[in-house]
């Protein structure tokens, strides 16, 4: 095929877009007919474009987007333009007069997928062709405003080879099928999308796939069949995809009323993709990883996961699809919204109280880190360069965290009548995140209720980067019974935003009395920097009671109220509140890894905790094994970082083998008890028996740390066993230690899934993040490894993602690993834009560490900018560099 235009992507600093320069596209576009022609080498878009000029709007030129597209032929209402016409750049098209009534504009272009390797607009993955086009991949397979805001119907009709593609797939309902008339060996189908929506949720999809086939009826009576497409011989592992989206289209109809608007749900699984999963509508995508799974192949941890993410692309059906986002900077209205309704969906499932503080866990340690760094950006940004770059854990699980706060805030019942309205007031448009906000409390107060909080001072938290920290002092008067509390609130600056002001912060707290019976939980509404509580008649002991804060994880925020040890200890044993029970632990843990990772050790807490510990484990402790394991875990390596002066991750993940091994020896009787207890359920099918296997793993980490030869050959058969989540359970309880076991379990986990890449994957993650002497060797091999695949992001980020998480190796002395590191990105970049971008973050805590570290990150940093680089990949090394 002919060549194509030079890549527009590549090494070009893209402006800045800001939020303040919107305005909405001058016309709509109520129609779109794309005629798709899949040749043998490249595939001819023909696109059919009704205009219609906004109302009032001004003479001007039409301005369409365009990416590595062939301009083949281009008229409007069947007239050709002449070359004066119009102008085509290396990313979009200009007409510079085009008529000022309605008018149809036709364009032909060719594309050529199989050298996509960016994995956005229309590309190949294995024998198949497959489309990504959230946020700006509709660019690369016609010329298109490529904007959410504008919203038409479209008809797609496809045509292709019918041996190598049997299956053509697209939005909505298939109208008409069959072969093509005057060439047997083709054949052609249209699709028809009855929903008007943007450009990003279009989909196309063309290959050799065999259907799982099920069916959902609707409580209005609508029937719908959903069909799981995946590669031949993919069948049997579709089950448990199958079986979570029913129950997510039952919660949404339950939950929230919604319910399914089309006949047809059709689900893909690709290997070579970006990202989680998409919700194109009628026809999600999703890496193959997050379908593909049984109990013998995919471990519980991920069976929730994909749970979760085929809930998630369900639930945008309605947040996200029917009603969608304005712009880019409203990325949250969707993401935000979309995960808070799958953390609900879970924790309904399954454990509400694990769920919290999961999520409060992977706050602390992902968008914490992000919010402290040199990436921070509100959840509704104001600029950007590469929308890609905004595919963060602050627009999604920050953006949810903000949702939960309304729900805390006006109450269950208040909150979701303001979503009731959300979506009955927004449906089949393009909404803001103002819009939702005022739809919420406007729900919430429609029976005449006051607001009880300033919902513009709320919106801030929209604005406003950073992690506030909610400073908590106390006096106690014993002879009198008072217990007063002075609360303060600030938020650090962030990049490009110096100066603060106060948020509206729900504390729920509750006092537990040393006899242990918790007080009632209260909510206290922080929305001044200072505030004082005084609480009088309480019980004049000689030390107040202990204080639950920020039950529930009530907002995303630090807290700091200088508690002893004993204060968390009594919250530890006797709080109801599950998450304040956890939390306690961990800022117990916190100290005792911090000094640890310090060299200097506290036997006095460690003490203390193995006691606690003893009690917890004891027959008559703690009976449920999730919680138990829950209560057990240290706190994530981030999350430790940012308390330390200088961040040291090396030392902080020997403090952390030195602490298994200690609590490994030290608790080993009862240790043992526990596992023979729970040993008779850990065969139980997930959900049943996840709490037995995740403690099994826990304290087979500990007892195999602490040198239990039984325990490490036991680890070492589970690799073999008939359940993935003690085989990887065991390989990182074995991981740490350099013992023939560990060697033999690796072996092992490689011969038995090799044939299998979504699950060889975690091979290679594992190999990467063993730490060794030659580690950084093993890695660079693993790239070469025959079963790698370079353009597959899981196998990409398996194994750099690995590397970056093998925190000896990575974090070598000599700045090796750093070194490495910012060659494949670079390497990487040249590739796969997106994906290089988000692993460059690896290096963006490096403003907190050593001087002589910042420098060896420095000198891979210059490396990197030094590189030719994608406008992603720019942008993000561009901010770290500061
Ligand atoms: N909207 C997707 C989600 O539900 C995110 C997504 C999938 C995406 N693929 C992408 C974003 C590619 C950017 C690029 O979370
Ligand atoms: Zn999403």
């Amino acid at each position: 095929m002919q060549t194509l235009l030079p890549m527009a992507s590549a090494s070009i600093t893209a402006p800045t877009i800001r939020l303040k320069d919107y305005k909405p596209f001058p016309w709509r576009i109520p129609s779109i007919a794309l005629d798709v022609v899949i040749g043998s080498d490249a595939v001819e878009v023909s696109c059919c474009m009704e205009l219609t000029p906004l109302l009032g709007a001004e003479p001007q030129a039409l301005v369409l987007q365009g990416v590595d597209l062939l301009l083949q032929s281009i008229a409007i209402d069947d007239n050709a333009l002449k070359p004066s016409d119009y102008n085509v750049t290396a990313e979009r098209l200009v007409i510079h007069q085009p008529p000022q009534v309605p008018f149809q504009l036709k364009t032909v272009c060719r594309i050529d997928p199989q050298a996509n390797t960016s994995l956005e607009g229309l590309y190949a993955s294995g024998g198949m062709l497959t489309t990504q086009c959230e946020a700006e991949g509709f660019r690369r397979i016609t010329y298109h405003p490529d904007r959410p805001d504008v919203l038409s119907r479209f008809t797609v009709r496809i045509e292709a080879d019918r041996e190598r593609y049997p299956v053509l797939l697209s939005n909505g309902n298939a109208l008409s099928a069959g072969p093509l008339a005057g060439d047997p060996t083709r054949h052609e189908v249209t699709w028809e999308d009855p929903s008007l929506k943007p450009s990003y949720l279009f989909a196309l999809v063309a290959g050799n796939l065999n259907e799982v086939c099920d069916r959902f009826v609707t409580r209005s009576g609508r029937n719908v069949t959903l069909r799981l497409h995946v590669e031949p011989g993919d069948e049997p592992f579709t089950a448990h995809a199958m079986e979570s989206l029913k129950r997510s289209m039952a919660w949404d109809e339950q939950v929230y009323g919604l319910e399914y608007d089309l006949d047809e749900f059709n689900t893909v699984a690709v290997r070579h993709f970006n990202m989680g999963a998409m919700e194109n509508k009628s026809l999600n995508i999703f890496n193959s990883k997050l379908v593909l799974a049984d109990a013998e192949t995919a471990s519980d941890a991920e069976l929730e996961r994909i749970e979760s993410v085929v809930a998630h692309e369900y639930f945008h059906n309605w947040s996200g699809n029917r009603i969608t986002c304005r712009d880019w900077f409203q990325l949250s209205l969707k993401e935000g919204l979309t995960v808070f309704r799958d953390q609900c969906f879970t924790a309904d499932l399954h454990s509400e109280a694990l769920k919290r503080i999961e999520d409060a866990a992977m706050l602390r340690n992902t968008q914490f880190r992000e919010d402290a760094g040199p990436t921070a950006h509100p959840v509704k940004p104001d600029a950007y360069q590469a929308i890609d770059n905004f595919y963060t854990t602050t627009i999604y699980e920050k953006g949810a965290e903000l949702i939960r706060m309304l729900r805390t805030l006006l109450g269950e019942t208040r909150f979701m009548r303001g979503m009731a309205l959300y979506f009955k007031r927004h449906d089949g448009e393009a909404a803001t995140t103002d819009d939702f906000v005022s739809a919420i409390v406007e729900g919430a107060c429609s029976q005449g209720e006051p607001l009880g909080f300033d919902c513009e001072q709320f919106k801030r938290w929209y604005d406003q980067a950073g992690t506030p920290t909610v400073t908590v002092k106390r006096d106690w008067d014993s002879t009198r019974g008072v217990l007063r509390l002075s609360l303060r609130q600030s938020t650090p600056p962030t990049p490009g935003q110096p100066k603060k002001l106060p948020l509206v912060i729900p504390l729920l707290w509750a006092l537990v009395p040393a006899n242990g019976v918790p007080g009632e939980e209260q909510l206290l509404v922080l929305d001044q920097e200072e505030h004082t509580l005084e609480l009088k008649g309480l019980p004049c002991s000689e030390q107040p009671p202990a204080l639950s804060l920020f039950r529930q994880f009530s907002a995303p925020v630090h807290w700091e109220a200088s508690q002893e040890s004993a204060e968390l200890f009594t919250l530890l044993a006797c709080d109801n509140d599950p998450f304040a029970r956890w939390d306690a632990g961990q800022q117990l843990w916190r100290r005792i890894v911090l000094a640890r990772a310090s060299g200097t050790p506290n036997a006095d807490l460690e003490g203390q905790m193995l006691e606690a510990l003893s009690v917890l484990l004891a027959a008559a402790g703690e009976q449920d094994p999730a919680v138990l394991a829950t209560l057990m875990a240290f706190p994530g390596g981030p999350e430790l970082e940012a308390l330390q002066q200088e961040a040291d991750p090396p030392a902080l993940y020997r403090a952390a083998c030195a602490l298994r091994e200690k609590f490994g020896q030290s608790l080993a009787p009862l240790l043992r008890e526990r596992l023979d207890l729970v040993a008779p359920d850990l065969a139980l099918a997930w959900p049943e028996g996840q709490g037995q296997r995740q403690l099994t793993g826990l304290i087979w980490a500990w007892l195999a740390a602490a040198g239990d030869s039984a325990v490490r050959s036991d680890a070492l058969a589970a690799v073999s066993g008939p359940s993935m989540t003690l085989a990887r359970a065991a390989l990182r309880a074995l991981q740490p230690l350099d013992c023939p076991e560990r060697e033999d379990a690796l072996r092992q986990f490689h011969d038995r899934w090799q044939e299998k890449p979504v699950i060889f994957d975690s091979w290679f993650a594992l190999e990467a993040s063993t730490p060794r002497a030659d580690g950084l060797q093993r890695v660079s091999s693993l790239l070469q490894h025959p079963r790698f695949d370079p353009m597959a992001p899981n196998a990409v980020r398996a194994v750099l993602g690995g590397f970056a998480g093998n925190l000896l190796v990575f974090h070598a002395e000599d700045g090796s690993g750093y070194q490495f590191m910012a060659e494949q990105i670079i390497a990487l970049d040249q590739r796969n834009a997106i994906t290089a971008s988000r692993l460059a973050k690896v290096f963006s805590r490096w403003g907190t560490y050593s001087s002589k570290r910042q420098a060896l990150v420095k000198a891979a940093l210059d490396q990197l900018s030094a590189a030719q680089l994608s406008s992603n990949t720019r942008e993000v090394v561009e901010m770290m560099l500061g």
